[in-house]
């Protein structure tokens, strides 16, 4: 094994390290390679922004990623196509099993998506990114970058800034892992305490990740290749590190069908309207926790006070679901568990009644366990008109243009963290002790084997919990696909690889 070597972040795209927030103009091109010759010199000298911090900080930024489709296109060998996971190279709507696990049934039917579905999967995704004032200049330096480069234009991904907030009206992007840049972290032993620190490995290829291992990726054996050291093969070059895999979704949503069903439960009470709405989703409004601050400190969370505010919480404190609902969208797409139950004793003899699977004292301690796995880096756009709260409660006009969450996410496993959050947390009707119920927010409501799916439960404190029946679908999926997000050497390296 090749010591450890520090993290090179001019070999890196951005979007690992940045969300470029303050570059609040941005739109995802979905582009088909025609001309692979052509398109292959492009991409030699492609202007794609880096992880660097770079000061003054720029204007505008640039990021690229290919389906599995788009690598094929270019004549990658399958020697390096073969090295790619299996979720990559099957895509998101691959296998009729894969979109049933996923939810993408009924409404949400690859069938009816606008891009990703048998409507056409894109070779490549260009992400643009600009201060306002500087999106136009920029946009047409890589339009006609694009154009005369062999490139067709599929779709443009617009987006909207609504100003940290999802269309919905809540704050977005509150909670995130931090990432340990640093190669501090010591992934080994099991953890009794939730931490926030996560492990590089689980967001960028070619370092250990959370198991300590190195996750799969293309290695060649070519010392002349301009392309980093595999750290874990010595004498292979990496064409995974720096790089990652990229999710896009493209998540339509109903705000006003949310917020009219909300007012209906509660005979139009403003302040229940709200509570019932954070209920839902698992935060207030504003960004902050419906939980007390927790007693213990949680390594990751940043010492500033609204991340204190926001972060600084697991659910060991509200173990009946009081404050936040076990289903919650949150709730769902982080249970904040370390790897043992809450109060498991880490003693070898108590270790191995658990792995020998007696000891459970409730129904809810097994799918929630080790969140550390299943960590996402979410780097979504909102799309669409923003609606006032008066809006929200009105019935829309005519021709209404869409509104949603083109979301996207980071992650080193595809199948471990954005298919298992996705599936077995807020899909799943089986969750937490809940049994007939998917995510709030994001469910289809297509009933599972015959049991229905529509319920949303909230536990109230000495008395029975209060269901909701019959909750409508939220969203829609308009559109998705799995990409790989390269390093810039392999970027570059793919590029001249390209057989055209
Ligand atoms: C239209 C679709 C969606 C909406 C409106 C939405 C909304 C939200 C909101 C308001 C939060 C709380 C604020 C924050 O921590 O950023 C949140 C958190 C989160 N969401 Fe979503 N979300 C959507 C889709 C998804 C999808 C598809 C996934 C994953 C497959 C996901 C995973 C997460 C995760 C991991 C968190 C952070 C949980 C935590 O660590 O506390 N979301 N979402």
């Amino acid at each position: 094994m090749a010591p450890l070597t520090n993290v090179d972040y001019r070999d890196m795209q951005g979007l690992l390290r940045f969300g470029y927030a303050k570059l609040t103009e941005a739109c995802f091109l979905l582009l088909r390679i025609d001309d692979p010759a052509a398109a292959a010199r492009w991409l030699q000298t492609a202007p794609v922004s880096t992880a660097e911090i770079q000061n003054p900080p720029p204007t505008c930024a640039l990021q690229l990623a290919f389906t599995q489709q788009g690598l094929q296109r270019l004549g990658i060998s399958p020697e390096i196509l073969n090295g790619f996971s299996a979720e990559f190279l099957s895509g998101i709507t691959g296998e009729d099993n894969r979109s049933r696990r996923l939810g993408d049934i009924g409404a949400n039917a690859p069938e009816h998506w606008y891009w990703g579905g048998p409507s056409g999967v894109p070779d490549m995704v260009a992400m643009l990114y600009a201060l306002p004032g500087h999106f136009d200049s920029w946009k047409s330096t890589i339009d006609s970058g694009l154009t005369h480069s062999g490139f067709t234009l599929l779709q443009c991904l617009p987006t909207s800034d609504m100003g940290g907030v999802e269309p919905f009206g809540f704050v977005d992007g509150v909670s995130t892992p931090t990432v340990d840049w640093d190669r501090k972290k010591n992934p080994s032993g099991d953890k009794l305490t939730y931490e926030n620190i996560t492990m590089l490995g689980e967001f960028v290829l070619g370092y250990p990740n959370e198991y300590g291992e190195y996750t799969g990726r293309p290695k060649i054996v070519d010392s002349n290749a301009d392309l980093p050291d595999a750290e874990d093969s010595p004498g292979y070059k990496d064409i995974g590190r720096n790089g990652t895999y990229l999710v896009i979704r493209q998540i339509e949503q109903d705000v006003r069908g949310f917020w009219r069903f909300i007012d209906q439960q509660v005979n139009s009470d403003p302040t229940q309207r709200q509570d019932l709405a954070e209920k839902i989703v698992g935060r207030k409004m504003s960004g902050d926790s419906l939980l007390p601050e927790s007693s213990q400190s949680i390594p990751g969370v940043g010492p500033d006070l609204t991340d204190i505010q926001q972060n600084q919480f697991t659910f060991d404190d509200d173990p009946d679901g009081f404050r936040c609902p076990f289903g919650a969208h949150i709730r769902r797409a982080n249970p904040r568990n370390a790897d043992f139950p809450p109060g498991t004793s880490s003693e070898p003899l108590e270790k191995l009644i658990r792995i020998l699977g007696f000891g459970q004292k409730t129904i809810r301690e097994d799918l929630i366990a080790s969140t550390r796995f299943h960590r996402l880096l979410r780097r979504g756009r909102e799309y669409g008109p923003k609606l006032s709260p008066a809006e929200r409660l009105e019935p829309a006009p005519p021709n209404e243009p869409p509104t949603g969450l083109e979301f996207v996410c980071l992650n080193a496993n595809i199948g471990r963290q954005f298919e298992f959050i996705q599936a077995a947390w807020l899909n799943n009707t089986k969750f937490d002790g809940l049994d007939s119920e998917t995510d709030p927010l994001l469910g289809n409501r297509e009933p599972i084997a015959g049991c229905p799916a529509s319920t949303f439960s909230i536990p109230v404190a000495g008395t029975v919990r209060h269901q909701l029946q019959d909750v409508p679908r939220f969203t829609t999926v308009r559109g998705g696909a799995y990409f790989f997000l390269p390093g810039l050497r392999a970027l570059r390296y793919l590029a001249r690889a390209a057989r055209v």
